[in-house]
């Protein structure tokens, strides 16, 4: 059988420096489990547009849509903010989001002990969070139609977006988060506005027929989003898997991420259709940016980009095991003390470099055999 393959995007600012450690993991799994990934690597965003013109060459994306799945940095900096809209860094990746149609987002909020006391919240609360947002993605009040600013009959002018979705759309990343749940805990909570808005209505019973006809052993509960937004600062930990759509998906998992500290420790996938291989295509990438003000600095923390290689690890490739490996070595180098600059408090301290946090990490990789 062909070794599983990779793309790998590095793209521009910190983006090629968290991914050089990233590297070291993909090695050692080569060389310690056997587990050897035909890595393929490219340009996207800023680097693509210096080399080429565009921020997503066609070949790349031609490559993207062949591959297993498709790990990312990041893209965009200041060098390339005067650039016309059409070849801006981030058309790149929304190139890859729309053409691979990537209409599931993940985005986990786990909080190791070591970080607990980094939280805005109470220590308590925190400690061993471990939930998944799920956001729809391609869909909803970013994208209906009719949208616009349009002028109005008395002299001034009205703005409209249109909150859509349609059966289907509601259907397929409801699909993505049961069959999360079904690899976690069992439980998924969907969240709308179905008192105040009849998208909510249909998403709200189109979310309980996926549950009643596909997958009645989940346990589903439904919460308007305003609700769930206080419950998240409340009593996060009474959550497992949330799904929702793109607005509420893109504040409710902003705000469940600060619930765990840093920027540099989150990771995400975002997920399509089963592809012939029967697993999603799937593009996997940290949510911070590129991170201009601290680039070629080597202070960047590397942990959010390999959280990523670990979902790509459970998600594309039905390697639990080895995800749940490398999730347990940066929850090691963290309880023994090792941080990047990020992760220390205004009172300081000496962090370790970026590439200092990725050999510790191979350390406890070692130390797991
Ligand atoms: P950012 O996420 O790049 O940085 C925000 C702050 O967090 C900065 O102070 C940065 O130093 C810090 N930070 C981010 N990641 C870090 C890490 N791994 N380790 C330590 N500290 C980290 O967001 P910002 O500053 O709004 O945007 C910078 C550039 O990145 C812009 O060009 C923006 O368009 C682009 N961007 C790209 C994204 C992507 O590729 N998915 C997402 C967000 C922004
Ligand atoms: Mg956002």
């Amino acid at each position: 059988m062909a070794n599983p393959s990779l793309l790998i995007l590095a793209g521009d600012g910190i983006g090629p420096e968290v991914m050089a450690e990233v590297k070291k993991i993909i090695g050692w799994l080569g060389a310690k489990r056997g587990v050897t990934f035909d890595v393929t690597e490219d340009l996207v965003g800023g680097c693509a547009y210096d080399a080429h013109g565009t921020p997503l060459h066609d070949d790349t994306m031609a490559k993207a849509m062949e591959v297993d799945a498709v790990l990312l940095g990041a893209v965009g900096g200041p060098k390339y903010d005067n650039l016309d809209f059409s070849v801006k860094p981030e058309r790149g990746l929304l190139r890859l989001r729309k053409e691979m149609d990537l209409f599931s987002n993940l985005r986990p909020a786990q909080c190791f002990d070591a970080l607990a006391d980094f939280s805005s919240l109470k220590k308590e609360v925190v400690a061993g969070l471990d939930i998944v947002i799920v956001r729809e993605l391609t869909s909803g009040v970013y994208f209906g139609e009719p949208r616009g600013i349009f002028p109005d009959n008395e002299g001034g002018r009205f703005g409209v977006n249109t909150q859509r979705y349609t059966t289907d759309e509601i259907r397929r990343v409801a699909r993505s988060a049961f069959e999360l749940a079904k690899r976690r805990n069992n439980k998924v909570c969907s969240m709308e506005k179905a008192n105040v808005m009849e998208s909510g209505i249909l998403w709200r019973e189109e979310v309980q027929w996926v549950h009643d006809n596909e997958y009645p052993e989940v346990e589903l509960t439904h919460m308007y989003a305003d609700n769930g937004a206080m419950q998240l600062v409340r009593w996060p930990k009474q959550f497992d898997v949330i799904v929702t759509d793109n607005l509420f998906g893109d504040l409710l998992s902003d705000c469940a991420a600060m619930l765990t500290g840093s920027l540099g420790m989150l990771p995400s996938a975002s997920l399509g259709a089963p592809m012939a291989n029967g697993r999603p295509r799937a593009m996997y990438e940290p949510v911070h940016g590129s991170a201009p003000d601290i680039a070629g600095q080597g202070k960047a923390n590397p942990i959010a980009c390999i959280l990523s290689l670990a979902m790509a690890l459970r998600y594309s490739y039905d390697m639990g095991d080895e995800a749940t490996r490398v999730e347990k070595a940066v929850e090691k180098v963290l309880a023994d003390g090792v941080r990047t600059a990020d992760l220390m408090g205004p009172e300081g301290g000496s962090p370790v470099s970026t590439s200092g946090m990725g050999d510790a990490i191979v350390t406890a990789l070692d130390a797991s055999l």
